[in-house]
């Protein structure tokens, strides 16, 4: 891969979503081969809306690694998705996927530019979702996925969706004092939530006396939810939606989460809730358990770490 591919972010924790995205993938394409009907079977739809390079330069143990990004483990899959769309913002990860697509001339790839939300919002549209069956990935840097998206990939009943949740952007969007919360970072939650609950979910009034002045009660709103409750409403928050939401991993997995990786479906039909559980419920508890042994995904190491977190 030229240095176009090159796209410095994320740590050890980069390897073990895309661990699981492949995996996933594969079980997907394995489980759905021949279904419903081996005359007519499900077109099978792979859909990166943060789709990146194709490569990314991780940060392990101070070095920088190059492993395989989400768009090319996708292609490389066996078997394979009828149709792949990757979408990027950026003009020169744009400019990487259609280098990479090129690379696989018999497979069918859309490379689109622009917000992920909206190409998303547009994709589904075009998209035949009786004959058809997705898994969705959207891995953004922070807080960019909006509610109406996720309303939409529920809405087709039809894709399998593997969301890293920015946990951490999120908590510090919601500042302890609610009078912190300034109006970008109050309509920041309120896409992300899709309600503006969370301002009454999140913060309590508290009485707090001022040093200074022990007779004056000061009332202050504070945050009254932890990292880990912020959390299980999110995951509330998806299951008014979908059909299946499992419970989420925290990325890392050792000291400060910064992500964690949900897992959802939107297929309501009892033998999808059944098999989607059962793989998807596999990889996440494997991953709990220590159970996910991480394939090394390198493609090449460059020492230093310059580029890193771009
Ligand atoms: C964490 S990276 C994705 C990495 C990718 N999944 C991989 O495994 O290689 C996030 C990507 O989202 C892109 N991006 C940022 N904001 C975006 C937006 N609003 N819509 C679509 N893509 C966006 C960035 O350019 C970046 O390539």
């Amino acid at each position: 891969m030229s240095d176009l591919h090159y796209h410095g972010f994320g740590g050890n924790w980069t390897v073990i979503k895309l661990e699981m995205l492949q995996r996933y993938l594969e079980a997907f394409n394995t489980a759905l081969q021949g279904k419903p009907l081996p005359s007519s079977p499900f077109r099978r739809v792979f859909i990166d809306a943060f789709a990146g390079t194709g490569e990314c330069a991780i940060n392990l143990d101070g070095k920088t690694v190059r492993i395989e990004g989400s768009a090319k483990l996708a292609l490389e899959v066996q078997p394979g998705f009828d149709d792949y769309y990757f979408i990027d913002l950026k003009a020169k990860h744009v400019k990487a996927l259609n280098e990479l697509a090129q690379t696989y001339p018999g497979k069918r790839v859309a490379v689109l530019a622009g917000d992920g939300n909206a190409r998303v919002g547009e994709l589904l549209q075009q998209i035949s979702w009786k004959g058809s069956r997705a898994v969705m990935f959207l891995d953004p840097y922070g807080m960019a996925v909006r509610w109406e998206t996720l309303q939409q990939i529920a809405a087709t009943g039809a894709i399998d969706l593997w969301y890293l949740f920015p946990l951490n952007a999120v908590c510090r969007q919601a500042a302890n004092q609610f009078d912190k919360v300034d109006a970008n970072k109050s309509e920041a939650l309120t896409r992300l939530f899709g309600t503006t609950d969370w301002m009454e979910d999140f913060y309590q009034d508290t009485d707090q006396t001022d040093l200074f002045a022990e007779e004056e009660m000061a009332v202050k709103r504070q945050r009254v939810l932890s990292q880990d409750e912020i959390l299980a409403y999110m995951q509330r928050r998806l299951r008014t939606i979908f059909p299946v939401v499992l419970d989420p991993i925290k990325l890392p997995d050792q000291g400060s989460p910064i992500f964690a990786l949900f897992f959802a479906s939107a297929n309501p039909s009892q033998s999808a809730v059944k098999l989607t559980k059962r793989i998807a419920g596999h990889l996440l508890n494997m991953q709990l358990t220590g159970m996910l042994r991480t394939k090394p995904l390198r493609v090449g190491q460059v020492t230093g770490s310059e580029g890193l977190f771009g």
